[in-house]
C-alpha cells in the first residue's frame, strides 16, 4: 500500500516538472514570436492596401502613386515623406493625416487638380471600413523607405498581365480593373461608389444623349466626361470633374477602344 502511495507521488511529481519545462520552453520563446507575428500581420495590412488602393486610388493618384499632372498629387515623393507635413502646417503623425485625408476627402479643392479628393471614409458617407482605411495608409507609408531613397522597388500593385493576342474586349477587361474604374462605378452589376454602376450601360447608353449612338456615347463618357454629366449616382445627383479627364491622354488607342467595347458587353 505504502509502495503503492509512493509510486503515484513519483508519477504526479514526473508529470509536472515535465508540464513545467514544457511551459519554461513556451515562455522562452514568446517574446520572439510576437514581434515576427507582428511583421506578419503588418505585411498583411500593406497587401490589403495595395488591393484597396489599386481598385480606388490609381485612377487620380497613378499606378504607383506617382500622380497624374492636372489630376492628383504625388503621394509617393520624397517630398511627401519629409517635407509634407511641415508645408501644411500639420502636427501629428503622417500616418493620421493620411487617414484624416482619405477619411473625409478635400472637398474644397486647393484648386491646383482638375478632380477632387472624394471621401473614403464610412463615417463621412464614404465606401471605406476604418481597418481599410488603415491598410491603405499602410501601403502608402510603405513606399516611405525607397521613395526617401530615390528608388521604387517598394511592394506595389502589379498589374494585370495580359497575353499578346488578349482580344478587345479582355483588353477592356483588364484596364477596367488597372485603371481603378471599379473604385468609383464598383463592380459591373454590383452597386456604384461614387459613379454610377455600369451594369446595363449598353442598354442605356444609345438613348441617354440624343444623337449618339451606343458606342459613341460610352466613348465619349471616358474621354469627356463632363460633356454630359449624369444626372444620378449613389450618393445623389452626379458632381461634374469627379471623374478624371484624362484617360484620353493616358490610355493606348487600343485601351480605349477594348473598354468601350467591354462596356458594350454590359447589356
Ligand atoms: C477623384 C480623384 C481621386 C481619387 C480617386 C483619390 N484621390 Fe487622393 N487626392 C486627389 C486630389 C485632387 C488630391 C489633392 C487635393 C487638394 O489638395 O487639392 C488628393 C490628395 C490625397 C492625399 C493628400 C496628399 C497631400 O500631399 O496633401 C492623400 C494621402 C490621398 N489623396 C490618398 C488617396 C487614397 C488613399 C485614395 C484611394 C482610397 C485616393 N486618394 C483617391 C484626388 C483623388
Ligand atoms: C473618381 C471616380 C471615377 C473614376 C475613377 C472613374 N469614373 Fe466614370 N464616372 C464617375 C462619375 C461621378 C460619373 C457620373 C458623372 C459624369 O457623367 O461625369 C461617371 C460616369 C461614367 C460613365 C457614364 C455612365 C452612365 O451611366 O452613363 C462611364 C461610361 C464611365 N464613367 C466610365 C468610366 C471608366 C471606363 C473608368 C475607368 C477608366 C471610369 N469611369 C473611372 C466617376 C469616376
Amino acid at each position: 500500500m505504502n509502495n503503492m502511495m509512493n509510486k503515484i507521488t513519483v508519477g504526479i511529481v514526473v508529470l509536472l516538472l515535465t508540464a513545467s519545462i514544457f511551459v519554461l520552453f513556451v515562455a522562452r520563446d514568446e517574446p520572439a514570436r510576437l514581434p515576427a507575428e507582428e511583421a506578419n500581420f503588418a505585411g498583411r495590412s500593406v497587401e490589403n492596401g495595395a488591393l484597396i488602393f489599386e481598385a480606388n486610388c490609381v485612377g487620380c493618384h497613378g499606378v504607383q502613386g506617382k500622380g497624374i499632372p492636372g489630376v492628383a498629387p504625388s503621394i509617393n515623393s520624397p517630398e511627401f515623406f519629409t517635407t509634407r507635413l511641415q508645408e501644411v502646417g500639420y502636427v501629428g503623425s503622417l500616418r493620421s493625416f493620411i487617414e484624416g485625408t482619405v477619411n473625409a476627402g478635400r472637398p474644397v479643392g486647393s484648386g491646383e487638380y482638375s478632380a477632387k479628393m472624394a471621401t473614403w471614409g464610412q463615417e463621412y458617407g464614404g465606401p471605406l471600413r476604418p481597418d481599410q482605411i488603415h491598410d491603405v495608409a499602410s501601403f502608402i507609408l510603405n513606399w516611405e523607405a525607397t521613395a526617401v531613397a530615390g528608388e521604387s522597388t517598394a511592394a506595389q500593385p502589379t498589374p494585370t498581365p495580359l497575353a499578346s493576342d488578349a482580344s478587345p474586349i479582355e483588353i477592356g477587361t483588364a484596364v477596367y480593373t488597372a485603371q481603378g474604374c471599379a473604385g468609383c462605378h464598383g463592380e459591373p452589376g454590383g452597386a456604384g461608389l461614387v459613379g454610377p454602376n455600369l451594369g446595363g450601360i449598353a442598354t442605356r447608353a444609345g438613348s441617354t444623349v440624343p444623337g449618339l449612338s451606343a458606342e459613341e456615347y460610352i466613348q465619349q463618357s471616358i474621354v469627356q466626361p463632363n460633356a454630359y454629366v449624369v444626372p444620378e449616382c449613389p450618393n445623389g445627383p452626379c458632381a461634374p470633374n469627379l471623374m478624371p479627364a484624362t484617360y484620353g491622354q493616358t490610355l493606348a488607342p487600343a485601351e480605349l477602344d477594348g473598354l468601350v467595347q467591354y462596356l458594350l458587353t454590359l447589356e
